[in-house]
């Protein structure tokens, strides 16, 4: 099959690498430099190797592009752009829209449109498809499915062919064309009776974590005020073998999912009529894990931090990615600054950020862990200053949260 890939990122590159051992695939994406270093076989996302994109291009089965016109014959199109919040932390659907533009003025014939976005229920039945028709000169009777994207980037024992992927489509044709296209590559297809069923599980997978990251992060302050560690509290209720799922405190949640999609369900929760609470409350408490750790640290510290050198240890949101999307290590920054502190910050997944590039894992007054990535040393964490906080859970020795 003839496929074309809306965005070549974290989801749309990780399809792509994979569609392409079986169809061709012709990646698209609107920033010309991942594109032509995609041309060149060299991948930019973790997870993905460069070998299964050059190899793609050397089988004729794999291209990347920024020209619409490169998705002219596709039979199937895959929608993987990013859906983020706006500043009043609404869901912002301007990149499905654009995509939705190229579709619509590109395609040469009727096609299977297949979400893998994250967005509210109801976004492939009352956004996308009309979005499209709106924009198409030429009417075709395009099919439109969802296939919510749930790869985990930095993970090696699930991937796009052993994690189980929901389905369904507005039509009975497009649901059966939508596991015949996913069958090529995933073991494991589990059909639901409708696309809003499909939208609203991957929402509700990701705001299961949220309010359970936040509960923990509510139950870390708490034992630290009621002098209990909260991890032995943890691996003790652990021991429950039913009824109980172990999170881990944290100085917050980043990444793409985990801070926005929940804001998606509350958004069309509302607009039902429904106030979700739980969502709100559990943003505000992850939200606020960087100010409460700040205080922490300055209380430990003589109840000042002013002019002290603190180094962040670990600013990618996760161990061992360099993402640093949504990261809660620029929010901790923000607030150890505005207590007088100089922060520098120390990560060699991630390398630069912002501009700038990372500082030696030595020298600080104060160290504070924010993600532990297996190449950084604990030793060597605990020798950068002589007080080091940890969040992680990951560095003995140091304070923990
Ligand atoms: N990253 C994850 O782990 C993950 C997991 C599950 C679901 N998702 C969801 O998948 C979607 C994509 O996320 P991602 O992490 O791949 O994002 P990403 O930022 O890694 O990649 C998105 C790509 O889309 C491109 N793009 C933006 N607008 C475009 C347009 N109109 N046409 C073509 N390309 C365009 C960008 O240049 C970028 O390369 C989001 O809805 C996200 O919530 C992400």
């Amino acid at each position: 099959m003839r496929v074309a890939v809306i965005g070549q990122g974290y989801v749309g590159l990780t399809i792509s690498s994979f569609a392409s051992k079986h169809h061709e695939v012709v990646g698209f994406d609107l920033n010309s430099k991942i594109v032509s270093d995609l041309n060149k076989g060299i991948s930019h996302i973790e997870g993905v190797d460069s070998k299964d994109i050059k190899d793609g291009i050397d089988a004729g089965k794999y291209k990347a592009s920024s020209d619409g016109v490169d998705i002219f014959g596709a039979e199937i199109v895959v929608i993987a752009v990013p859906t983020p919040l706006d500043v009043d932390r609404k869901p912002d659907l301007t990149f499905i829209e654009s995509a939705c533009k190229v579709i619509a003025e590109n395609l040469s014939g009727p096609a299977l449109i297949i979400n893998e976005s994250t967005s509210y229920p109801g976004t492939i039945r009352n956004f996308i498809k009309p979005t499209i028709e709106k924009y198409s000169n030429k009417k075709f009777d395009h099919q439109y499915a969802i296939s919510p994207e749930r790869v985990d980037p930095g993970r090696d024992d699930y991937n796009q062919k052993n994690t189980p992927r929901l389905y369904a489509g507005l039509t009975p044709e497009a649901t059966k064309r939508t596991r015949e296209f996913y069958s090529s590559f995933c073991d494991n297809l589990v059909e639901v009776s409708s696309p809003e069923v499909a939208e609203a599980a991957k929402l509700f997978e990701n705001t299961f974590r949220q309010v359970n990251i936040a509960l923990v992060n509510e139950l870390a302050q708490i034992s630290h005020a009621l002098g209990i560690d909260v991890r032995e509290t943890l691996d003790a209720a652990g021991t429950k073998p039913y009824g109980f799922m172990r999170f881990s405190p944290s100085a917050g949640v980043g990444g793409h999912c985990i801070p926005v999609d929940p804001s998606y369900l509350a958004d069309i929760a509302e607009k039902a009529g429904v106030q979700a609470t739980f969502i709100q409350r559990a943003n505000e408490v992850n939200l606020d894990m960087p100010k409460y750790i700040a205080s922490r640290v300055e209380k430990d510290n003589g109840g000042s931090l002013k002019d002290k050198k603190v180094l962040v240890v670990g600013v990618a949101y996760k161990p061992n990615v360099a993402d640093t999307r949504e990261t809660p290590a620029e929010l901790l920054i923000n607030a150890i600054e505005k207590l007088g502190a100089v922060v520098t910050w120390h990560d060699p997944v991630v390398g630069s950020w912002h501009g700038k590039g990372s500082s030696a894992l030595s020298g600080a007054d104060i160290a504070v862990v924010v993600t532990k990535h297996d190449v950084v040393p604990a030793d060597e964490i605990l020798k950068s200053a002589p007080y080091v906080f940890d969040t992680t859970g990951k560095v003995k020795g140091a304070v923990q949260l």
